[in-house]
């Protein structure tokens, strides 16, 4: 059954969270655990839909996958190479698959995805980056097929940095023979735990963390305990609900300096922070100023906080324009924001935002998980009731929001939708 999420507005929010572990460092460092047979035990991984999926992916390959508390895999039995269209269609991640079947079995076969909400999404300089190790690639039936007999270092310059492409290149080049050199790398904090980790399972990786990454494959690697990093978009998107109910929250686990960018530009809007003993101290100002904002690879502002970041602006006093320079399509909250009276054209991929004097709650829909989480910001800070309807969008990526928002004070439900 379809659920909605009903928030009653205009509440400050006051209290304390704690910030969970980071879905999108969990999602690939899950999947590099098939690349040596034995048992991995992952700490703070965040319970959340696209985990689930995950661990279903895990399990098709084979693995023996518990999530309790500690998420452990038993990658020990893995007897298929095959990545599903049912699990590449439900989360695009899947695709991070292909570089750890590459290291561990020289071949893959995993379904090639489709376009999403974002736009396009290719997935070609993930194929460019595997055959300059080597990797033969063919397209049939929707299926990459990848034949890494011939895997060997190589030189990959990626066209601009991609996440994805970057942590896939990892893997494969983990136990490519010889070294390989990767430019243009993606320098989110996402990679860099995702080193980390196959550094601890014995890859000698160079260079996470900036723009040329060097690896020297090894022959096998080992089974590892490993802790994920804090969410830097989760804490970012409690940040802006504090500053947009002109709140003030301490939030435990916040990885500040990864939110340098973010937290620059809500000091602009007039947001103050405070290390304290328990955690960094969000205080949102009586009224928001208008910021300009561009999205870029890290450690520029985060194209996941953009639609968060539209909704505090719908309120700023005077005008603000957001580029997105990430995806090609990420504008869907801005027709949503309107119904809730905000002020926003659309002019290319740049968004111009009019502070109103506030928003007025009405049922919106919600299409892609951060634009969930934008909608239901604004429903904090708007007079009234706002219905966020199909948050199963939210569930993908955010472990329990409208509780922590409760404990923050917020009037937030969740209820059934009836179609
Ligand atoms: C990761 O996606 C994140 N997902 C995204 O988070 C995030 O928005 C994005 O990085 C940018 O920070 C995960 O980590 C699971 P990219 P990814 O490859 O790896 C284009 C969320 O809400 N491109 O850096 O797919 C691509 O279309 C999600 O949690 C190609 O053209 O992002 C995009 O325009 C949404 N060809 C740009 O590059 C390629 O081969 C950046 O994509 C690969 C990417």
């Amino acid at each position: 059954m379809l659920q909605k999420m009903i928030i009653k507005g205009s509440k400050p929010l006051a209290g304390e969270i704690t910030v969970s572990g980071s879905k999108n460092a969990a999602l690939p460092i899950l999947i590099a655990s098939i690349m040596a047979p034995g048992r991995f035990e992952f700490h703070d991984v965040p319970d959340l839909m696209d985990i689930h999926t995950t661990a279903g992916l895990l399990r098709e390959l084979g693995a023996e996958v518990d999530h309790q508390k500690t998420f452990v895999v038993d990658s020990t039995p893995i007897n298929n190479y095959e990545a599903s269209w049912d699990l590449v269609r439900k989360m695009r991640a899947s695709f991070l698959i292909m570089g750890a079947l590459i290291s561990r079995f020289r071949r893959a076969r995993v379904s090639l995805p489709g376009g999403c909400e974002l736009g396009l999404r290719p997935v070609d300089q993930h194929l460019k980056g595997l055959q300059c190790l080597g990797v033969k690639i063919s397209e049939e039936h929707g299926l990459v097929i990848a034949d890494a007999a011939a895997l060997r270092g190589g030189k990959v310059v990626f066209d601009f940095p991609t996440v994805g492409a970057t942590e896939n290149l990892l893997m494969a080049a983990a136990t490519a023979k010889g070294e390989t050199v990767i430019q243009n790398a993606a320098q989110e904090p996402e990679v860099v735990d995702l080193a980390r980790a196959l550094t601890a399972m014995g890859a000698k990786i160079e260079g996470a963390g900036k723009e040329t990454i060097r690896i020297q494959g090894v022959e096998s690697l080992r089974p590892i305990t490993h802790t994920i990093i804090p969410d830097r978009i989760e804490a970012g998107t409690f940040m802006v609900a504090a500053a947009i109910t002109g709140g003030s929250i301490i939030m435990k686990n916040t990885p500040t300096a990864m939110l340098v960018s973010v937290m620059e530009k809500l000091a602009e809007s007039g947001v103050s922070f405070q290390e304290t003993a328990d955690g960094i101290k969000v205080v949102g100002p009586e009224k928001i100023r208008p910021v300009d904002i561009k999205t870029l690879p890290y450690p520029g502002f985060p194209t996941d906080l953009q639609a968060p970041m539209t909704s505090l602006l719908t309120i700023a006093e005077g005008t603000s324009i957001i580029s997105e320079t990430i995806f090609e399509k990420r504008f869907a909250h801005v027709a949503e924001l309107i119904r809730l009276g905000a002020d926003i054209t659309i002019d290319g991929r740049s968004a111009v935002i009019k502070g109103t004097g506030g928003l007025l709650g009405a049922p919106v829909m919600s299409s892609d998980l951060r634009n969930s989480a934008a909608l239901i910001i604004a429903g904090l800070a708007a007079h009234g009731t706002t219905e966020v309807y199909r948050i199963y969008h939210l569930d993908r990526g955010y472990e329990r929001m409208e509780a922590k928002l409760a404990l923050l004070g917020a009037d937030i439900r969740r209820a059934p939708q009836d179609d």
